[in-house]
Formats: structure tokens, sequence, C-alpha cells
């Protein structure tokens, strides 16, 4: 029984590069979540994302490539701001959004002009990526709406009869989706808050603006308000006020840092009790997942401290929440 469950986990970068050559998925392991791969300049492989997904052909995914050069052979010009978050990022938790050209197909984008492309900091993925001659489309591999996995058996869990093999490169060391950063109006521009601050953007290329919204406008990448949900209802805020609105209620409890007081018919998921946000974000979506699965009516989410990658977490949190 197991053994079944099982068989198509492993380790093995043969068995990945051959079911991607044939134009299969593949749930790969990267620094931020494990993405649902398959051939970025396959049409038939590409759709077969949407499919296993149940995405909306509205939503453009991400290419995923090992060099430099594999990203110039996908793009018309790189700006030179972009070009410098590359240099001082990559691989790395970045995506770039660059005016694509004619390999990429228009269902990547979902027919926009730009292309979203990212070299990931994963040894394994990397080379994967050595070995293929084509670019990895890669979404996180998760059901459209759900949270994003961080470990193989996250992947396993909710898509595992859907691919073809599933290479486990252990728990994702961000633990949070890339940051997407692009131009418009000649100002360079954040579209989703991710797994690299805006403290760490800023320090290469001086002020940048937040593109990221609340609202249901597809065309914002990223950006679903309803997204990276548990299916019991999560509500986000002070941690006090948000126990007392739901008093009686069977409670479980994300915090951060000092524990709160309330320990009556409440299950506490601390997300880091140093107050260490990058042990958080590693966390976050574990946990939900956790939360979601344990004895209990509703999660109450305590709002974290706006710098670093706190701004990112809140924004999963606020999108994830009902309230
Ligand atoms: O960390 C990550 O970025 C992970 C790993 C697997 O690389 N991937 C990921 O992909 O989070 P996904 O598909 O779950 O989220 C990518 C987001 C989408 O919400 C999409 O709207 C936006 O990137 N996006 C992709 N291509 C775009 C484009 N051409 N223009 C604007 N937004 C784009
Ligand atoms: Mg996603």
């Amino acid at each position: 029984m197991w053994n079944f469950l099982f068989k198509m986990i492993g380790t093995e970068l043969n068995k990945a590069v051959k079911h991607l050559k044939a134009g299969e998925l593949v749930g790969i392991p990267t620094e931020t979540v494990y993405g649902l791969a398959a051939n970025g300049l396959d049409v038939n492989a590409v759709l077969k994302i949407f499919e296993a997904k149940e995405r909306p052909f509205f939503d453009p995914l991400i290419l995923h490539v090992n060099n430099l050069e594999k990203v110039n052979a996908l793009i018309l010009s790189f700006d030179l701001r972009l070009k410098k978050l590359a240099d001082a990022f990559w691989p790395g938790p970045l995506t770039l959004l660059l005016p694509k050209n004619q390999l990429v197909p228009d269902i990547v984008t979902s027919g926009l002009n730009q292309v979203a492309i990212r070299i990931p900091n994963h040894p394994l993925t990397l080379s994967i990526l050595e070995q293929l001659n084509f670019p990895l489309a890669a979404p996180s591999a998760n059901p459209f709406g759900y949270i994003s996995p961080t470990t193989a058996l996250h992947v396993n869990k909710q898509l595992g009869e859907k691919v073809a093999y599933i290479l486990d490169g252990g728990a994702c060391e961000i633990g949070l989706e890339s940051t997407i950063v692009g131009v418009e109006e000649g100002k360079v521009c954040v579209y989703r808050l991710g797994g690299l601050s805006i403290e760490q953007l800023e320090a290469v290329v001086g002020e940048v603006t937040l593109k990221v919204n609340l609202s249901g406008d597809p065309k914002a990448p990223g950006q679903l308000k309803s997204h990276y949900a548990p299916t019991k209802p999560l509500f986000h805020g002070d941690l006090e006020k948000l126990f007392n609105q739901h008093r009686g209620k069977k409670l479980i409890c994300l915090c951060f840092g000092e524990p709160p007081p309330f320990k009556d018919r409440v299950r506490i998921l601390n997300l880091s009790p140093n107050c260490d946000l990058q042990e958080a974000a590693k966390n976050l979506f574990g946990f939900l997942r956790q939360a979601d699965e344990l004895d209990g009516d509703v999660i109450i989410a305590q709002n974290l401290p706006m710098l670093g990658l706190g701004l990112a977490i809140n924004d999963r949190l606020k999108r994830a929440a009902v309230n």
C-alpha cells in the first residue's frame, strides 16, 4: 500500500528528466515552493499543467531556466535595472517580467507580451534544467487557490495522481513564492511580494513601486483576492480581538513570538517563537495545512510585523482570510 503511494516520489534526476522530455508533468523542488513542471515550449505539455491544477487560462505561468543565456533566448530585451536585480539575486526567489519573443507560446503568458522568468536556487532542479534544452513552466504544485506545497508529500497528497514523478528535494528553504518584479512607465514595480524583500530589492535598484493589490483583477500578477486558502475559515488580524470575536468556537491559532495568554479550546501553532521572520516564512504554508487538518472550527492568524518577509507573510494570510 505505502509502496504504491510513494513509488513516484524519489530523488532520481534521470527519471525527472525522462518524463519532462516526454512532455509529462513532474513535481520539482525549489527554494520557494514546489513547482508543477512541464516543457514550457510545448503547448500540449503546458495544457496539462492548467488541467491538473484546474487553473484558469487567464493566469500566466513562470518559466524556469538555469542560466542567463537561456533567459536571453526567450526575450526581446533586458531592462538594465532588471538585469541588475538578476545579477544580484539569481539563482534565487526573484521572478522578472520581460518582453517575450516568438519562442514563448501565448498560453504560457495568457496572451500578454511579457513573460515571467526565474532561475530557481535548488541544486536538484538546477541540475535538471541543465540537462534540458527547454525552459520549465512551473506554477506552485497545488490545486488552484489552495495553499502552496513546501514538501514533496504536500505535492503527492493533492496532485500525486496527476504527475508522472515527484522529485524530492526536501523542505523548501524559503517557503514563500518568488517576488515578481517588472518595469511599468519607467518604474521598477513589484507585482507580488515574496521570498525576496522590498528592502533587498531597493538596496540594488533604489525605490520600487508596489503594485500589489487585493482586488480580483486577474491581470495583476498572482494577486487574486482569494488565494493560498485553507478550507477552514481563517481570520487575520489582532489575535486578542479575533479570540474575543470567536469565543466559544474551537480555535486554531497561528501566532508569532510570545504565545497569546488564552489557552482554553485553543490549539496554538507558533510560526516562530523567537520572532524570526525567515523561520515564520518557512513554516507558514506547512502550518496552514496542519491547521486545516487539525480538529477545530476556525483559524485565527496574527498580523506579523510589516518589515522584511513580514509583508509577504501578511499578504498571504490576507488572501487566505475570509475577513
Ligand atoms: O516561487 C515561485 O514563483 C513558484 C516556484 C514554483 O517557482 N511559482 C509560482 O508560480 O508561484 P504560480 O503560477 O503559482 O504564480 C505565478 C504568478 C501567477 O499568479 C501569475 O499571475 C504571475 O506569476 N505571472 C506569471 N506570468 C506573468 C506575466 N507574464 N505577467 C504577469 N504576471 C505573471
Ligand atoms: Mg501559486
